[in-house]
């Protein structure tokens, strides 16, 4: 691989940028989240599912709720110029995301650890899988997925042909906890969500840094998923698995990030990668680059940049608005929710304490109260008897479902 097949930072590219630094755009005291907000005719995967009219489609996890303008204003600046060929990676753009895990997360990245990505986290988490394969080593060691997960993890280990082991994660009073024993030996990587789809549990800090340290002693690579990390509710305090772990155990330490989720822009394939080990990260870079994935795509960057440089105070009244409802809920459903959410739009439910028959729980609801969740038998096992909901919704919307649930608690 040569420096140009992958644009990594480099002075030469500095005045090559193809986005410029975006004008502070105009205040806006009022983003919306207290208005209807009507998606219909944008195609969206998720009101696809509301399958009759007046459903409430809570189930895939993005939001219902306008992003931030920024974002939109960057795109249409950037569309006015009627070229959209290839462009170079936007150094800036390195040092945006070290800005803003400093300023957001107190965390001190180093900008060369940065992969800026013009493709979504399932598919990076996947390429970055086959980097880490060892070349003809078969049967591999298995790839371990603490449960229950997204589902994306299962999933990609299964279409990649790669072994995978799920550890049940142990449930407390407080809410999940990540393993505290030995991990299995040896095993190729463990997957992390963090904080956790579906329940919304932040890692404490310190249980980050243990993990960190058994997948080194089991000599596996810890990918800390954090696509929900900038969403942690205030109080909150995500932990960033590359600055987290032990320095003696970073080079076996990636954090996945992507402006997708935080900035409800999950259509616009966007992500990046914080490696800190050099080897690995050049792996990496040329696995992608194999599949046509370089640095330096023109709607990542323009998203990306537009969302880091100016979505601070959107994503500010946000975090107020997510809180606000996961309250409401919480309030609501009570013992219901298996584990308090301390970050992100999910509530993971049980079910029969819902009063819904645990196998057929999404369709008894869906006719019951219009409202469309994911089935927990999605997210590995113990997920059955399970329903996850996505409760970033505006106001009026939140409402009605509280109404609705309230059929719940009728005979
Ligand atoms: C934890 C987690 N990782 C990765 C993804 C995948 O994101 P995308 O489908 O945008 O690549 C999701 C999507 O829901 C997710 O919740």
């Amino acid at each position: 691989m040569t420096d140009d097949s992958f644009q990594r930072t480099d002075n030469r590219f500095r005045n090559l940028s193809s986005v410029r630094p975006t004008p502070a755009s105009t205040p806006h005291p009022d983003f919306g989240f207290d208005a209807p907000f009507d998606r219909a005719g944008t195609g969206s995967s998720k009101w696809a599912r509301a399958t009759a009219l007046g459903v409430i489609p809570m189930g895939l996890a993005d939001m219902d709720l306008p992003g931030p303008p920024a974002i939109a204003e960057a795109l249409e600046r950037r569309a006015r110029h009627r070229a959209y060929g290839y462009t170079v990676c936007d150094p800036a753009g390195r040092a945006l995301v070290a800005d803003w895990y400093r300023t957001r997360h107190d965390a001190a990245v180093d900008p060369d650890w940065i992969l800026l990505l013009p493709c979504g986290p399932r598919t990076a988490l996947r390429v970055l899988l086959e980097s880490v394969l060892p070349d003809a080593a078969r049967p591999q060691a298995p790839v371990l997925l603490p449960t229950p997960e997204w589902g994306g993890f299962a999933q990609l280990c299964r279409a990649a042909g790669l072994p995978y082991r799920e550890l049940p994660l142990p449930l407390g009073p407080d809410g999940y906890r990540l393993p505290s024993g030995p991990l299995p030996r040896p095993a190729t990587a463990l997957l992390l969500s963090s904080p956790h789809n579906p329940s919304g549990r932040v890692w404490p800090a310190d249980a980050v840094r243990a993990l960190a340290a058994r997948a080194a002693e089991s000599g596996a690579l810890l990918v800390s998923d954090e696509v929900h990390g900038d969403l942690t509710h205030p109080g909150h305090a995500h932990p960033v698995a590359v600055t987290t772990a032990d320095p003696a155990h970073r080079h076996l330490v990636v954090t996945l990030n992507s402006v997708g989720k935080t900035f409800n822009c999950s259509g616009i394939p966007s992500s990046f990668a914080l490696v800190p080990d050099p080897g690995l990260r050049a792996r990496f870079a040329e696995a992608l680059a194999g599949y046509g994935l370089w640095e330096g795509g023109l709607l990542e960057q323009t998203v990306q940049q537009a969302a880091l440089r100016e979505g601070g105070p959107w994503l500010d009244t946000l975090l107020d608005h997510l809180a606000a409802a996961r309250t409401r809920l919480t309030d609501r459903l009570g013992p219901a929710v298996r584990s308090a959410p301390q970050a992100s739009y999910l509530l993971w439910l049980d079910a029969a304490a819902l009063g819904l028959p645990p196998a057929e729980a999404r369709r008894t609801l869906l006719e019951r109260c219009g409202l469309e969740a994911s089935d927990g038998a999605e997210f590995g096992p113990g997920g059955r008897g399970s329903l996850r909901l996505n409760y970033a919704l505006p106001s009026p919307v939140l409402a009605t479902v509280l109404e609705r649930l309230e059929r719940l608690e009728r005979p």
